[in-house]
């Protein structure tokens, strides 16, 4: 009995340990495997790791897959597929990021050729982190795996990944990985730190650590010091919490230390580049529990200079000592030597090394890229508009010019839209680059008003709007400044006459958009309904040139609609139907009338007052006149003059018993182009 409520007791905690384990899973990670299907994802077999498609962080380049030959049992399934990019010089990944500015990330980039385009030459080219170069990809051979990382605190709340064509082959990526790490870890002056080395010194497993052992997933790779002495420990490190470094216990576990307690443990690495700078992360904790007489105090010693010390490391805890200024050199040297007055030997259990990377270029106005990427996804703007927008300089967006300077952070003066197949209407977005001095939107399908937040564009120096079928009034402060001469505002030409640069614009805004659709109904309603009209004018024509309407025409009314229910002596009579109407016949001041009941959901109260504009001003001899109309929430009707010879299509078919001669059937299509050359 005992021991079954051991056993339930056993699983219980099992249980337990193992929802906390999968409640910390994966919470500060974004894990993309580049190529694979738009709708798909998956958990990598091996880490746990779920992984997700690019297709929501990239907007070009083309999915691959490698070559069987190079697709082993043991590769990663992030290996299978590639995103390749053989077109434009420079591709990007933007990926926004719920903790972002401020925070700091292990970003890392994965890469395999695996003869994917079945070219066997793998390609050679730059990866930018940003408007930073991060490095250059060299692949080497078809089966070699590139890994490049930094530990990045993000200047913006969204990063940008860019991946740049050197002229030696097509860039392609594999994964993309990104990790929070705690904010007091990998603290330094400088904002992105590229990974040399990162080592589980003294491993006693053979094999790579990462995450679940690694809650930050960062990648160990055993490495063991010839002629040290291998220490160890069953015991766990950082039990009761980790340190700010969340280091893994596993890695922790175990370290080197000298077999003769008086001599030091050394090692050290040659960069390619002496003027490089590194910064290095040395992790310990003690494995051993020390008696009463027994002391491990060591000093640290970079290249014969003192680096840190006396220092002795607490027993299953772990403390991360790191350089306080970035070192450079041939060769750069640690000696880790016990003191006078130890009596046991130094210890390392893992350590880390990092390439400072140049920040020097300044970034772009967060502002002005937020803004900007909204006008793109506004218009849906098709250019080279990926990355940052004003750096690298050689990469600079299409139609923009930015203010360089150091100290601060690029800003937009110009942005040239001029003939970009822009429609709709001016978004307000453009009035958040508040330091532009030229915004050209000329020879586009802009429509609608002028915003008036334009006027928040204080330095703006021309305005150029020329040659859109815009509308309305321009903003009066803008007016005012263009008076004075320190904004010249370009109007007019092809479709924007109706712009006026005035505050003498009339009141009322009419808006493009409505007369478009006040235009294309009105027409297809009067072809249908003219053709009645045409068929008579041609009969009647050749004894009266002129139709007068007469006092009709002075009769155009607005009716109620029991007044229509009046006339059309309660929609007694339909006389004919179409896609958008029914149309009655009436009886209005002893004429009969055409009173067309127009569906309603076909046209909007604005559609339907524009038309009635329209057609109340329209007169043409081809073309029915406008009695009167009715419109009463969603009773729209207009009322015609009757004519009562049948429709076109009946005189055009010969249905109606006379056939039209040829001559005729010409001059029906002519008048009907009259009638339209009206609007
Ligand atoms: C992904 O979408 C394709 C078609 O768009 C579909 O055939 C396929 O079944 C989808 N896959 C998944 C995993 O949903
Ligand atoms: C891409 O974004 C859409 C919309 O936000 C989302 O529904 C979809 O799941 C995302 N796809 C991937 C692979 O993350
Ligand atoms: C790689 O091999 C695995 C089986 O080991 C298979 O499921 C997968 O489809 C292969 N991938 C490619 C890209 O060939
Ligand atoms: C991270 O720490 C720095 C100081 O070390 C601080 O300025 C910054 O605001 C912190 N960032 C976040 C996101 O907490
Ligand atoms: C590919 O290159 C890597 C690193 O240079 C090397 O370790 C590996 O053996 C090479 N593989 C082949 C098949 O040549
Ligand atoms: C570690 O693994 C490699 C290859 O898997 C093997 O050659 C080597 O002998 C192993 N080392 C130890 C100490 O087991
Ligand atoms: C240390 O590692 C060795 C080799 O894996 C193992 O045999 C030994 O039991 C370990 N010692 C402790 C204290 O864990
Ligand atoms: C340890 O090294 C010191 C100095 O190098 C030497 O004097 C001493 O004999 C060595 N001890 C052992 C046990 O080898
Ligand atoms: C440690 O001992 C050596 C010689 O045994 C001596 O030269 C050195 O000054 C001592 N260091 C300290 C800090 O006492
Ligand atoms: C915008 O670009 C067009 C050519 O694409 C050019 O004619 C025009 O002058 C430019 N406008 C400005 C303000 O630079
Ligand atoms: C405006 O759009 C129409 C069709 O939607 C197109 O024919 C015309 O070329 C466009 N005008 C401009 C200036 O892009
Ligand atoms: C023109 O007028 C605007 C506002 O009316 C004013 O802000 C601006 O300084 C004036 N510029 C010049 C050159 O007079």
């Amino acid at each position: 009995m005992e021991q079954i409520k051991y056993f339930l007791l056993q699983i219980f905690v099992v249980l337990a340990i193992s929802f906390l384990v999968s409640a910390q899973d994966q919470s500060g990670f974004i894990s993309i495997d580049c190529g694979i299907s738009g709708n798909s994802s998956y958990k990598d077999s091996v880490t746990n790791i779920k992984y997700i498609s690019d297709v929501n962080f990239t907007e070009t380049g083309i999915s691959k897959s490698i070559s069987s030959d190079f697709n082993t049992t043991t590769l990663p399934q992030q290996f299978w597929y590639v995103r390749s990019f053989p077109e434009g010089e420079r591709n990007c990944y933007t990926i926004k990021l719920a903790q972002g500015k401020g925070f700091k990330y292990l970003i890392r980039a994965s890469f395999m050729y695996g003869s994917y385009d079945g070219q066997g030459t793998a390609p050679v080219f730059d990866l930018y982190m940003g408007v930073n170069k991060w490095g250059t990809v060299v692949m080497g051979n078809e089966s070699n795996i590139i890994i490049k990382e930094v530990v990045h605190v993000l200047p913006t709340s969204s990063i940008c990944i860019c991946l740049v064509n050197t002229g030696f082959g097509s860039p392609f990526i594999s994964a993309l990985e990104l990790r929070l790490l705690k904010n007091a870890s990998y603290v330094t002056d400088f904002d992105l730190l590229a990974l040399h080395r990162r080592l589980d010194v003294g491993s006693t497993i053979n094999r790579t650590v990462r995450y679940n052992d690694d809650i930050s997933d960062r990648i160990w790779v055993p490495y063991n010091f010839l002629n040290y002495k291998i220490m160890n420990t069953s015991s766990t490190v950082d039990s009761g919490g980790s340190n700010s470094y969340n280091l893994p216990g596993i890695v922790m576990s175990t370290a080197i230390t000298t077999y003769n307690a008086s001599d030091p443990l050394e090692f050290h690495w040659v960069p390619e580049d002496p003027s490089a700078r590194y910064h290095i992360f040395l992790h310990f904790a003690d494995l051993e529990k020390l008696q009463a007489n027994q002391l491990r105090e060591f000093n640290i010693y970079q290249n014969g200079n003192y680096f840190h010390g006396p220092f002795s490391p607490d027993y299953l805890q772990s403390t991360t000592l790191s350089s306080t200024s970035p070192m450079s050199g041939e060769n750069i040297a640690f000696s880790l030597l016990k003191t006078n007055a130890s009596n046991l030997p130094p210890i390392l259990n893992a350590l880390e090394i990092y390439l400072v990377l140049d920040t020097l270029q300044s970034r772009t106005d967060e502002q002005d890229i937020t803004a900007l990427m909204n006008i793109k996804s506004f218009y849906g703007v098709r250019k080279n508009w990926q990355g940052d927008p004003c750096q690298p300089k050689s990469f600079l967006w299409d139609g923009l010019i930015c203010s360089y300077d150091d100290q601060i952070p690029n800003r937009i003066t110009t942005l040239n839209l001029s003939s970009s197949g822009l429609v709709g209407e001016i978004t307000t977005y453009v009035s958040e680059l508040t330091t532009l001095q030229y915004l050209d939107l000329s020879n586009n399908n802009l429509s609608g008003p002028v915003p008036d937040s334009l006027s928040k564009l204080q330095s703006l120096k021309v305005l150029d709007l020329r040659d859109n079928p815009l509308l309305g009034s321009i903003p009066s402060e803008l007016v005012e400044r263009s008076k004075n001469g320190s904004l010249s505002i370009r109007v007019g030409a092809g479709g924007n006459t109706d712009l006026c640069a005035s505050s003498s614009c009339p009141k009322k805004k009419k808006s493009y958009v409505i007369m478009i659709v006040a235009i294309v109904s009105s027409f297809l309603v009067l072809l249908a309904a003219t053709s009645v009209l045409i068929i008579l004018w041609r009969k009647r024509a050749r004894k009266q040139p002129v139709i007068r309407l007469g006092t009709l025409e002075e009769k155009k009314q607005q009716l109620s609609y029991s007044e229509i229910r009046r006339i059309t002596n309660n929609f007694e009579r339909q006389i004919g139907e179409g896609g958008f109407a029914k149309v009655f016949l009436g009886n209005l001041d002893d004429s009969q009338v055409a009173v067309k009941v127009l569906k309603s959901s076909v046209q909007g109260y604005k559609e339907f007052e524009a038309e009635v504009k329209l057609l109340l001003r329209i007169h043409h001899r081809n073309l029915t006149s406008l009695v009167g109309y009715c419109c009463q929430k969603t009773n729209l009707v207009l009322i015609y003059e009757y004519i009562n010879n049948g429709n076109l299509k009946e005189h055009l078919s010969g249905s109606k018993g006379s056939v039209l001669s040829w001559e005729e059937r010409m001059q029906v299509a002519v008048n009907s182009a009259q009638g339209w050359m009206q609007f």
